[in-house]
């Protein structure tokens, strides 16, 4: 129940609107071994605020998933972990994010490292129009991964097979990637995440598009990556929340309510906010 969230205007907290907000987040904002860090995160789109001081460590090689009413931010405080948010014109951000210690807004960081350390895959599956093997292959080109074609190979090989779509895939690496299923274009995503040794792998709500067999496939896949990779999903299921992550974060209103092991927050919610949530009381 460590939370040090450094004294800030809260104004809106004493809002009437707002008044169930607690003042600081709820539960283990830190862990141990964090793979990354945000500090008093602020997240403006012009005036109006959509994130409103975060803190919270993403723990190294956990799931961690993000849920909460729709327009609640989690959307965009994913999008803060690997400078997505860079491409928003009138998107503001102040406060401290680091991976490794390295401070990811520092203006000397390369953007396009970045988001190989940090990959991420989105709601709509957007393979390249590109064949499969060069959806794959694209990413360890640019990143010069590979120094020659039976290296290149190998990172294909092996990226699909990390996720789970190398058998249904290996005899048609020259076909589009636009042919393949809704589900397999899902995980040739994750694939072309991969390629490039993430250390971290954001989601966005990466199975609403996808039916149930697909979304347990993905599941499965989420559950098994994280031996080698940080996740941070997004998601609207609470079902999947709580069979895919190790911990979980509520937000409401662009703050932080309360974060801490997901069966904690599932069983034994502390805030009243996370407890109507979760019981379905509002979403
Ligand atoms: N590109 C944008 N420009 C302006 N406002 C935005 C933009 N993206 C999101 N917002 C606003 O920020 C708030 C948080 O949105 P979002 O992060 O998408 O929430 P969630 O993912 O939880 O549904 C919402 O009020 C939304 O309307
Ligand atoms: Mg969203």
């Amino acid at each position: 129940m460590s939370n040090m969230n450094k004294e800030k205007n809260l104004s809106t907290s004493q809002n009437i609107e707002n008044r169930a907000i607690p003042a600081h987040t709820i539960g283990e904002v830190f862990v141990d071994k964090p793979r990354m860090t945000a500090r008093n995160v602020d997240v403006y789109y012009d005036d109006k605020c959509a994130i409103q001081d975060v803190t919270i460590d993403i723990g190294a090689q956990q799931v961690i998933s993000f849920i909460g009413p729709s327009g609640c931010g989690k959307s965009t405080f994913l999008r803060c972990l690997n400078r997505m948010n860079d491409t928003i014109d009138t998107c503001r951000i102040s406060g401290e994010i680091k991976i490794d210690n390295d401070n990811i807004y520092d203006p000397n960081i390369d953007v396009v490292s970045l988001r190989a350390r940090v990959g991420m895959v989105f709601q709509k599956p957007n393979p390249f129009p590109k064949t499969i093997y060069d959806n794959i292959a694209y990413g360890p080109r640019i990143h010069g991964l590979a120094n020659n074609k039976s290296e290149l190979d190998d990172i294909v090989e092996h990226s699909l097979e990390r996720a789970g779509l190398w058998n249904e895939v290996k005899d048609r690496l020259d076909k589009p990637g636009t042919g393949l299923s809704g589900g397999q274009q899902q995980r040739l995503c994750i694939a072309r995440a991969i390629a490039v040794s993430p250390e971290v792998i954001l989601m966005d709500e990466p199975c609403s598009a996808l039916d149930p067999i697909a979304t347990a496939k993905v599941e499965e896949l989420i559950y098994e990556l994280r031996n080698q990779y940080t996740i941070v999903i997004v998601t609207h299921s609470m079902q999947q929340a709580a069979r895919v992550s190790d911990r979980t974060a509520y937000f409401h209103l662009g703050k932080l309510v309360e974060v801490g092991e997901t069966k904690e927050i599932f069983i034994n919610p502390k805030h009243e906010l996370t407890q109507d949530y979760i019981t379905g009381r509002f979403g």
